[in-house]
């Protein structure tokens, strides 16, 4: 038998948290036949809630569920785990300056990071979900120096799936059969969903996406709004935010990560630049990317970036804050958008 791999989901008391931890117990993360140990973190006023959740698992009788911790001790929640799902942080709320909610996260993810840097497994994969994620990603690979940086990650999977539900539902086709899309930048409102380059399997093979589709005013347009505000319309929907599109698609990210993307398609990822497609290095930024033996690698060659601005984040100088908002277009234009 395998043995258990050790699962980090912090924030477990929270929405995506709830929808996140019944799928890994069910092997939607790793696959069917490996055992999971599940390390859940929350806040002290959330410990109860927590608890909560621990009992419907235990209740579940989830057969690959070989252990589950819930804790508010970021310690004990990072010791020996070799994958980290960083849901819990503070999202942007109204009225809240962009700085605001950095300076919050800059202290939790500071401490989560120095956490998992001396406890967690060596080699341990790192998913940043909690908003602002790229952001977020790029504090814990500040403050986590000793951790690769081609292990930290954040999500932008959930902008791709909607991408490729979106083109399966304006041709009528099943998603499965669509791939390839790319989101390149930020999970924000900034970022650029990209299909110039995907393609659907048909009966009279793979045809690409703008041929079947042949509207480029949708694809140029509202294609690219829908995708970039889902999240605004699930909130308006539903009364909360997409939680599990959120989590299966965290899944995705991870499963893809470490079983292999399969042969020929990519996905995409956040990931530490190294300054392909001349985004500057450092950046944690949306690439197109192929997995082999748990290893990204952005997919090079004849793509071609499209215009979309410098839309991911970095240090610049000595103060945090400048340092994350300065590259970001939209709020040197003062204008200000919502991470969801
Ligand atoms: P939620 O508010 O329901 O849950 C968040 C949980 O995190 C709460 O239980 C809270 O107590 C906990 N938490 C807060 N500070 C913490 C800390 N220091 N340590 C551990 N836990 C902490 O929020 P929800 O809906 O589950 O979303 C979680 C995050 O995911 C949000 O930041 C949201 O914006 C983001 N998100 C990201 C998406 C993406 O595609 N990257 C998509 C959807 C949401």
């Amino acid at each position: 038998a395998k043995e258990p791999v050790r699962v980090l989901v912090t924030g477990a008391a929270g929405q995506i948290g709830y929808a996140l931890v019944p799928l890994i117990a069910r092997g939607a993360m790793l696959g069917p036949d490996q055992p999971v140990i599940l390390h859940m973190l929350d806040i002290v006023p959330a410990a109860e809630s927590l608890n909560g959740v621990k009992m419907e698992l235990v209740d579940a009788a989830f057969p690959l569920l070989k252990g589950v911790l819930a804790t508010t001790d970021v310690v004990e929640a990072c010791t020996g785990v070799n994958i980290a799902v960083m849901v819990g942080g503070f999202p942007r709320k109204e009225g809240m300056e962009r700085k605001d909610v950095m300076s919050k996260n800059v202290s939790i993810y500071k401490s989560q990071a120095s956490a998992l840097e001396k406890h967690a497994a060596t080699n341990c994969k790192v998913l940043v979900v909690a908003n602002p994620a790229n952001t977020n990603a790029l504090i814990l690979k500040e403050f986590a120096p000793s951790i690769p940086e081609k292990n930290i990650t954040c999500l932008t999977r959930l902008d791709h799936n909607r991408a490729l539900g979106q083109i399966s539902e304006r041709l009528n086709i099943q998603v499965s059969d669509v791939r390839n899309a790319i989101i390149w930048g930020n999970h924000s409102s900034t970022q650029y969903p990209d299909v110039s380059h995907a393609t659907v399997t048909t009966q009279d093979g793979e045809k690409p996406v703008h041929e079947l589709v042949a509207d480029e005013g949708w694809l140029r347009g509202d294609f690219i709004t829908t995708v970039q505000q889902r999240g605004a319309a699930i909130i308006k929907a539903r009364k909360f935010s997409s939680a599990l599109s959120a989590a299966s698609s965290a899944c995705d990210h991870i499963r893809d990560w470490v079983l292999g993307t399969p042969q020929g398609t990519w996905v995409s990822m956040g990931v530490y630049s190294d300054g392909s497609y001349d985004v500057p290095a450092g950046l944690i930024y949306s690439f197109p990317v192929t997995c082999v033996d748990g290893e990204w690698s952005i997919v090079q060659g004849s793509l071609l970036k499209p215009e979309t601005g410098l839309c991911g984040v970095r240090p610049l100088g000595k103060g945090w804050s400048r340092t994350y908002f300065a590259p970001a277009r939209e709020t040197m234009r003062g204008r200000r958008t919502k991470d969801r």
